[in-house]
This record gives C-alpha cells, sequence and structure tokens, in this order.
C-alpha cells in the first residue's frame, strides 16, 4: 500500500524516561526536542507530506506550574532555535490550537515561524498546542453558530466538508496513521474528528528513545493494513 500522507503522534513517555534515569521531568521534554528535529528531518526524506504532533494539550494545563512553564518555554526556544534548520529543511511550520492562554511573545513567536515556512513544500509540520480535540469541535459549532447569525448562512448546507473547513486548519488532511509512544493505548483528545479513520499504531518506546527505524516500522505496519473506510474487503464482496 502507498505510504501514509498524513501521520500524527502522541509523544508520550518523556517524563518516565527522565524518571528511569533518575533525572528531572523536564529532561525527558528537553531529549523529546531532540527526537522530534531527528523525526522531522527523517520524514522530510520519506513520503509523508504532513506531520502532526502532540506538543501541549488543554489538559496539560493541569500539570504542576513549574513543568508547564517549562514546557511553554521550551516551546518559544525551541521555535527561536530551530527556526533556520526547519526552513533550510523545507519544512512549513504550522499550529493548532487555541491561543487564548497563551502569553503575547510566544504567540508572536508562533506567527512568525508560519509566516516564514508558509512557502516550504517538503513537509508540513503541525504543532498542536494547547490543543484539544473536543475545544476544536466546539470552537468550529461556535464560528459556525457566529456566521449563520451574521451572514444568514443556511444550515441545511452544512456537511462534513463544510464542518471541516471550520476547524483549526481547513486545509488539513484526515490523519491516515496515528502513532503513540509510552505504552498506553488511548487517543486523550488529539484530533478526534481527522482521525475518525486512521490507523493507530502502539509502542511501548518512550518518546525519546523513538527513531527512524521505529517510524519505518510504523510506516511498514501500516503498509500491511487493509483500510476499508466501512464497506467491505475485495475477498468478502463476492461471499
Ligand atoms: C508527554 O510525555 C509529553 C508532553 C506532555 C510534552 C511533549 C513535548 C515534547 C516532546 C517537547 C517537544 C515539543 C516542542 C515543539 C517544544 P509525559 O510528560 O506525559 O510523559 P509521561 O507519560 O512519562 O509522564
Amino acid at each position: 500500500m502507498y505510504p501514509p500522507q498524513h501521520v500524527a503522534i502522541i509523544m508520550d513517555g518523556n517524563g518516565r524516561w527522565a524518571q528511569n534515569r533518575g533525572l528531572a521531568r523536564h529532561e525527558g521534554h528537553k531529549e523529546g526536542v531532540k527526537t522530534l528535529k531527528k523525526i522531522v528531518k527523517y520524514a522530510v526524506e520519506t513520503d509523508i507530506s504532513s506531520l502532526t504532533v502532540y506538543a501541549f494539550s488543554t489538559e496539560n494545563w493541569k500539570r504542576p506550574k513549574a513543568e508547564v512553564d517549562f514546557l511553554l518555554a521550551l516551546m518559544k526556544k525551541t521555535m527561536r532555535n530551530e527556526v533556520k534548520d526547519l526552513l533550510d529543511n523545507g519544512v512549513r511550520i504550522n499550529f493548532i490550537g487555541r491561543k487564548n492562554g497563551l502569553s503575547k511573545n510566544l504567540i508572536k513567536e508562533i506567527e512568525h515561524i508560519e509566516i516564514k515556512s508558509k512557502k516550504n513544500k517538503c513537509l508540513t509540520l503541525n504543532i498542536a498546542f494547547n490543543y484539544g480535540g473536543r475545544a476544536e469541535i466546539v470552537d468550529a459549532a461556535k464560528k459556525i453558530f457566529i456566521e449563520s447569525q451574521n451572514k444568514g448562512f443556511n444550515i441545511d448546507e452544512l456537511d462534513e466538508d463544510l464542518f471541516s473547513s471550520y476547524l483549526y486548519s481547513s486545509d488539513f488532511q484526515d490523519i491516515e496513521l496515528l502513532i503513540r509512544t509510552g505504552g498506553d493505548k488511548r487517543l486523550s483528545n488529539f484530533l478526534l474528528w481527522q482521525s475518525a479513520y486512521a490507523e493507530l499504531y502502539f509502542t511501548d518506546k518512550y518518546w525519546p528513545d523513538f527513531d527512524a527505524a521505529e517510524l519505518d516500522a510504523a510506516l511498514e505496519d501500516f503498509r500491511n493494513r487493509e483500510r476499508k473506510f466501512g464497506a467491505l474487503n475485495d475477498g468478502d464482496k463476492n461471499a
């Protein structure tokens, strides 16, 4: 089967990776950034056209303040330090998530990199930050409601395609392969709408230990899946 065009990753296990080494949890997040850089570089070499990663969820605000502050600062620092490398590699960066609750500085950094990388075509890296799948669907419903009031929008015209265009990123393709590291087997509110027909791949490896070989294993597993989208297998049609 063809390679997946859009791969999503729940980068889980940074904290445990650090704790297993007697390190503070934030050391795991720092190592997680290094892994992300390697995986982005590798994804550019493959036929994947979009990679979406879960960097900070709307639920992550419930973590201790020191960890939240660390993750926000890490995001800002990573964007600033990596912008050149990402641009040189032809990566387009896009953020999905709620800007509400983020500092003006971070929003400025985010918007700067989105504009600078807009024309890049090798890979689109969507960074889900302050992102929640349910929040995204609620935000889309609100936009549709406001538009229906202001523009006399006919609600009977609302179908799945039109609804999708109100999500955080209107040109966002469905997820074909969703990978979760760290051993848990759940979606944790990630891309609920866009993963409706995603193939799911779980690995026990903690995110800092994930590498190109692991990504290859996930891609190979995907190639062996039979995707049906609710229809029948070819072999079942004559049964
Ligand atoms: C989950 O591991 C990971 C996160 C909440 C943060 C993910 C962030 C990174 C990989 C940093 C890179 C991202 C950017 C773009 C700056 P966890 O803390 O839940 O680990 P645990 O399950 O072992 O506790």
